[in-house]
């Protein structure tokens, strides 16, 4: 969602704002907008649509002197419809002043109500212009702008990060972040702050998190950082290990394809440091995964959204195959608004890409709340899901800029996998897997394989079917959520209807949708035992209406393959490992439709990367 970029120091200002803001096209946004000083006034240009956009507008009447400090914003539309005035950044009356926020102000109503009595006059329908023209009323009582934009900020309820830029004070920046990420870059002789990472990697590695209700005041040579209470405090720089070229395609059409064929290198560096070699022992514990944080665990709660719910779901059949625990998966958007069982002897795993989806983190405060023992699986470094959790696991996936989630999640169930076989040996001294950990040091290799080879079989199976309309995804226990995950693909990039479900469930309901222009693609696996007749049952009931089958199989599934029309195999592995090779060939079966169909794959229409607002 909104991405925020801002610069002070000494470079040309529109250049690193328009990098800055491409960097964060990929959170998703449907407007854009720039603000600088010219001549010693703010200026603003911003646009509905996409960056280039603004790019045409920049260009059109190219400003004479562009001065930092500068603002940058990507606009997901909450309130007001994207337009040219709802777009960021946002002025007060006199035009001294120029904000960009990402988030939500609840109360801005009533707060709207109150400037205008006071004769603010307001340019758009947006929840974050009054906060520029509160900290404007401020200012006209007579309060510094520090002073003025703390006072703001107490009035202000909701979720926000938000920049702010005054012309009579070029010298900084003033920055404050609630439940809204932001990150700040540390140069020499100059600063940054951005809504993400890879916005500030063509310029530095070196970032500063802020937590909740922080303020920072970035000057070209040093920033300043206040709790709520305007105490200052001091912030230790984070170096970030992710390159540049990591956040880059490097060759490929898109994010999404480089990121499904960065899938073996992903898990690579996430069992990196985590597997002995030489006694094939799995170790969390330096990562604060010991015995003390986990013995008296007697139910496990993971909540998570979108693809990360999916890695969840799987994780429940891990879990409960290797410990004796029981595990509920929720969707947090669900989870924070029920009253879920909790204690002190209740384990949360929250699980998050980004680490900042405000569902996912709301229910990690309720559960914390509620005494609960906080794991998160998280991507981003120093992400606020990651902050707040007694232990994290990271994935290694590296910058994840496709908002189709894919190796992400192959990581996250990586992770998943480690961690049962890890819990069982240290909670029951069972040392029963290390011929599947042994497995596992081999997979990246057999994955980067299996990659190249259905390549071109998926392409010609979606030459085949990219017209279509509606398609099921059907399979049954650790590939039922593999059948959610390969369904939710090919809504979110290609646009097309499609359905997981349970193989088992199909005579309840979905079995009535089945026609001949209708696919089924299924997913079986001779490793999941009996499941694997009861699939084909299933698969038989579909043909036996006429329904096509695409099927998704292990190799030498010989009765599957006679009524498939298509079909895709997978080498035999253990069934840990299932959701990893079947999930690829789903992803790039969407992605391959997707780019048949036309659609902006990495951006796909309004969807956001990161959901930081509920
Ligand atoms: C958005 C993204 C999905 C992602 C979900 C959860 O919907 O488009 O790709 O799976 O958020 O995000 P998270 O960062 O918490 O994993």
């Amino acid at each position: 969602m909104c991405g925020i970029i801002g610069y002070i120091g000494k470079r040309q200002i529109i250049p690193v704002l328009l990098e800055g803001l491409r960097r964060l096209e990929y959170r998703g946004y449907d407007s854009a907008g720039i603000v600088f000083l010219e001549k010693n006034k703010i200026k603003v240009i911003k646009t509905k649509g996409r960056i280039f956009n603004l790019e045409e507008k920049i260009f059109k009447k190219p400003p004479l002197e562009a001065k930092a400090p500068g603002l940058g914003h990507t606009r997901w539309a909450t309130h007001g419809e994207p337009s040219d005035e709802n777009a960021h950044p946002h002025m007060d009356c006199k035009e001294e002043l120029s904000l960009v926020h990402n988030g939500i102000i609840e109360n801005y109503y009533e707060l709207k109500q109150k400037l205008l009595k006071k004769g603010h006059r307001f340019c758009s329908a947006t929840d974050t212009e009054v906060i520029v023209h509160l900290v404007e009323d401020y200012l006209n009582e007579g309060l510094n702008i520090k002073e003025a934009f703390f006072r703001t900020l107490k009035d202000l309820k909701g979720s926000f990060a938000i920049a702010l830029i005054y012309k009579k004070h070029p010298e900084f920046i003033l920055v404050a972040r609630n439940q809204s990420p932001v990150v700040l870059g540390v140069g020499e002789e100059e600063n940054f702050v951005a809504s993400d990472i890879p916005a500030l990697l063509p310029f530095t590695k070196k970032v500063v998190f802020l937590n909740d209700g922080e303020v920072a005041i970035l000057y070209k040579d040093k920033i300043e950082v206040y709790d709520s209470k305007k105490n200052k405090i001091e912030k230790e720089p984070v170096l970030i290990s992710w390159d540049l070229a990591s956040a880059e395609k490097g060759g490929y059409a898109h994010f999404m394809l480089k990121e499904i064929c960065e899938q073996p290198e992903a898990i690579k560096h996430t069992l990196l440091g985590r597997i002995n070699l030489d006694n094939k022992e799995i170790d969390f514990s330096k990562e604060g995964l010991v015995k003390e944080f986990l013995e008296d665990v007697q139910k496990v709660f993971i909540v998570a959204c979108g693809t990360s719910y999916h890695a969840g779901l799987v994780a429940k059949y891990l879990i409960e195959r290797h410990l004796e625990i029981p595990v509920e998966v929720d969707l947090a958007s669900e989870f924070r608004y029920r009253n879920p069982l909790i204690n002190s002897k209740t384990l949360f795993i929250g699980v998050s890409q980004s680490g900042e989806t405000a569902d996912t983190l709301a229910s990690l405060r309720l559960a914390k709340e509620k005494g609960a023992k906080i794991l998160s699986i998280c991507n981003v470094l120093g992400s606020t899901i990651a902050r707040e959790s007694g232990v994290v696991l990271y994935t290694q996936a590296g910058p994840e800029i496709s908002v189709a989630s894919t190796k992400a999640f192959t990581t996250q169930v990586l992770v998943f996998i480690l961690l049962a076989f890890y819990l069982k040996k240290m909670l029951y001294g069972k040392d029963e897997d290390k011929e599947k950990v042994d497995a596992l040091i081999k997979i990246s290799n057999q994955l980067d394989n299996f990659i190249e080879k259905i390549r071109p079989k998926i392409k010609e199976i979606s030459e085949k079917w990219h017209n279509i309309s509606n398609c099921l995804y059907l399979g049954r226990n650790i590939l039922f959520p593999i059948a959610l995950e390969g369904a939710l693909k090919l809504k979110e990039i290609a646009y097309i209807h499609a359905e997981g479900y349970a193989a088992g469930e199909m005579k309840h309901g979905p079995i009535a949708l089945i026609e001949e222009n209708v696919p089924s693609i299924i997913l079986a696996a001779k490793e999941t035992g009996i499941v694997y007749e009861k699939t084909l049952s299933n698969a038989e009931e579909v043909k036996s209406r006429r329904g096509p089958i695409i099927s998704i199989i292990s190799e030498n599934s010989e009765e599957f393959k006679k009524i498939s029309y298509d079909y895709i195999e997978v080498p035999l592995t253990f069934y840990e490992f299932l959701p990893i090779f079947y999930v690829v060939p789903l992803q790039l079966l969407a992605y391959e439709i997707a780019a048949l169909r036309g659609c902006d794959i990495d951006k796909p229409r309004n969807l956001a990367k990161s959901v930081t607002v509920e």
